[in-house]
């Protein structure tokens, strides 16, 4: 009983000591060895995001040898650009940035580059003249996310007229982009199918609802409602509801992201197609920094695999393993 009893302190030390989170305290030795990393997130507007910025705190932990300053932009690029400044006045190894918009990068990539600091782009793109100003970029299709949800729309409503509500991301970022060129690309070759309401709820919920309950307002009528995320999809639904309308039943809800909430709408028949943008680059950061760490040069741009979903086929296990 005793020798059980020790067993177990020595597993729990074992694991105290194994699982310390990332701001333990630790020797200025063991300080010195780390890898410090200076990532600017672009908010915490979405479940999506926090998904991200989760993992990428798990996988740049102290454990790992990392020490990972998080940097929160609330989706202001000009809080990105004051945050990479910081980052080269710190003297970090690597620079972790995950861009709110596209463009206006140059100016500070620039001095990024001049101090010599490699910058891994995630998530969303930027459009810089200069390729040479970022190291690599690992992120999403966003066009491709678009064209999936079309073809299901095409699949679903074929040629028949279709009123649709089009909610955007923040304008300017890459999923906004893809997203929305997807959705014109299809109303190109859909005559029939028109928007009859579009404005930006910045991937947010409660713009979501709110821009969903102004439609209703306005009397506005419409057969979908093409999110461009899933917390503005919940926003929607919510919306609907408040209206007494049955999201799924009156109005068909195609969002983006995939994550456990929204794969949960499905099942119960609220949201009809949710096209997959994943959110855990932590790992394929870290597998990026260890390949530079041993002067080894990754690809310069790497597309994560992603798929879609709905209610045929969707078990509850696949959500929970899932993990976001
Ligand atoms: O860039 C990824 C997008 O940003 C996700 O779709 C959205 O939820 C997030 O805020």
């Amino acid at each position: 009983m005793k020798r059980a009893m020790l067993l177990i302190l020595l597993m729990l030390c074992v694991c105290l000591c194994g699982c310390r989170g990332p701001d333990a305290p630790s020797s200025p030795a063991d300080e010195k060895k780390r890898i410090v990393v200076g990532f600017s997130q672009v908010g915490a507007e979405s479940d999506w995001r926090a998904a991200n910025t989760l993992s990428m705190q798990r996988a740049l932990c102290a454990e790992n040898g990392y020490r990972l300053i998080l940097d929160d932009a609330q989706q202001k690029q000009e809080k990105q650009i004051t945050a990479l400044r910081n980052f080269v006045n710190q003297g970090v190894d690597y620079i972790v940035l995950a861009p709110t918009t596209e463009q206006g990068w140059e100016t500070v990539l620039q001095e990024v580059k001049a101090a010599g600091i490699p910058v891994i782009i995630v998530d969303r793109m930027i459009e810089v003249s200069d390729t040479s100003l970022f190291t690599c970029w690992i992120g999403s299709d966003f066009r491709r996310e678009g064209d999936t949800a079309a073809a299901w729309l095409d699949r679903q409503f074929g040629s028949r007229p279709l009123s649709i509500v089009h909610l955007q991301g923040n304008i300017g970022s890459s999923a906004q982009i893809g997203r929305t060129e997807g959705l014109n690309a299809a109303l190109e070759s859909h005559p029939a199918w028109q928007v009859v309401f579009r404005e930006a709820g910045d991937f947010i919920q409660a713009k979501g609802q709110e821009l969903v309950e102004e439609v209703l307002k306005k009397g506005i009528a419409f057969d979908v409602i093409y999110a461009e995320n899933d917390n503005m999809a919940y926003g929607a639904a919510e919306a609907l509801k408040k209206a007494g309308l049955a999201p799924g039943k009156d109005v068909t809800i195609v969002s983006f992201d995939a994550s456990s909430t929204a794969l949960h709408m499905i099942l119960e028949g609220e949201i009809s197609y949710d096209v997959e943008c994943n959110p855990l680059h932590g790992p394929r950061v870290r597998a990026i920094i260890e390949q530079l760490e041993k002067g080894e040069t990754p690809p310069k741009y790497t597309f994560v695999e992603e798929t879609a979903f709905e209610r045929s086929g969707l078990k509850e296990e696949t959500i929970r393993v899932r993990g976001y």
